[in-house]
């Protein structure tokens, strides 16, 4: 018995473990219940009651021995592992990602700043508004289909209160506060109640533009609108001005630019014309200048309204306007900006 004691001891003072869990096996392999100095207490009472104080020390000796050095063994890796969980600050860290502006706000916050360059100011108004701002101060007939609830939001049914369907509003109001020369652009959020689809929205934005000053002509509407569209679209952008009509401007004309994609040829997006519309235009009426108080001798002036929405499916290639509203992290994640 003191033989293998002592063989024991020799065992496990050689003892060694390359891990925290060779170290455990070691623990099991001597300590545990079933474990080898387990097993010679067990053998203890076979011991001869002579020897048994002899053997008894001997026994608790290699006991104390043997947890002690198993003990230091897992000691030593506990360390290692606190270690290796500090805070390693040579690793790369985690970076946050940076928001983006939502596509519709960097288009028309470019096509604001062409305009800006060309000297036009910025000015807003306000979403809900009256029948005099949005209609009657634009010349717009009683009997005008625009006015009709069909397309018109109107609030509490009040037919004088509704949501403005165009930002010629800030046309009227600009006019109201200001006196000639204006030149300004007026981006802003408009409503029509018109059944949701790829192609339209009842909700959606546009930017208007009004230059109103003495011998403003419409060779002045056209060099303006054709910077602009060499600007947005590229300098080999050529303009189209067609025949139009609105209410408030007299001649009215809609332009279009050359396809940015087939460059004129003909394409699918430009349905083969070599032409895209984006926006309407034309001389201020005479009788919108004398509505808002402005001499129409004195005074002339050219207004243009463009969506904002339809420009941007031609800029990113859009198919589908309802994209803009959906806050889809997948589609709006692929717009980005210098802010
Ligand atoms: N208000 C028109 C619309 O919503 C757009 C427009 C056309 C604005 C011609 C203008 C203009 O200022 O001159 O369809």
């Amino acid at each position: 018995m003191l033989d293998k004691i002592k063989a024991l001891v020799e065992e496990v003072k050689a003892l060694s473990a390359a891990s925290a869990e060779q170290a455990e096996a070691l623990r099991i392999k001597y300590l545990s219940k079933k474990g080898a100095v387990s097993a010679l207490f067990d053998e203890f009472k076979n011991v001869p009651a002579e020897k048994k104080r002899e053997v008894g020390q001997r026994l608790n000796e290699l006991k104390n021995l043997a947890q002690e050095k198993i003990n230091a063994l897992k000691d030593s890796f506990l360390g290692k592992e606190q270690n290796s969980k500090a805070v390693d600050v040579t690793l790369p860290g985690t970076s946050a990602a940076f928001g983006g502006r939502h596509p519709l706000s960097i288009v028309k916050d470019d096509i604001v700043e062409i305009f800006s360059h060309m000297g036009f100011t910025v000015a807003e108004g306000p979403e809900v508004e009256d029948d005099w701002h949005v209609f009657t101060a634009l010349n717009f007939p009683l009997e005008h289909p625009a006015r009709d609830m069909q397309d018109t939001f109107f609030i509490n049914t009040n037919p004088d209160i509704l949501l403005r369907t165009h930002t010629s509003s800030v046309q009227v109001r600009t006019m109201e506060r200001q006196k000639p020369p204006i030149r300004a652009v007026f981006p802003g959020r408009v409503f029509r109640n018109e059944a949701i689809s790829a192609r339209a929205h009842c909700i959606f934005h546009q930017i208007e533009g009004l230059y109103i000053a003495k011998d403003v002509s419409f060779a002045d509407l056209k060099q303006v609108l054709l910077t602009f569209a060499k600007e947005f679209f590229g300098a080999d952008t050529q303009i189209r001005l067609r025949p139009s009509y609105f209410p408030f401007t007299e001649p009215s004309a809609e332009m279009d630019v050359s396809c940015s994609l087939c460059g004129g040829k003909g394409c699918s997006v430009c349905k083969g014309t070599g032409w895209l519309e984006i926006l309407g235009c034309g001389m201020v009426d005479p009788a919108v200048l004398e509505s808002n108080g402005i001499d129409s001798k004195e005074y002339t002036g050219f207004a243009f309204g463009m969506g904002v929405e339809r420009i941007a499916m031609l800029k990113y290639q859009v198919k589908d306007i309802r994209l803009f509203f959906e806050n889809d992290m997948r589609f709006l994640s692929q717009f980005k900006s210098a802010f």
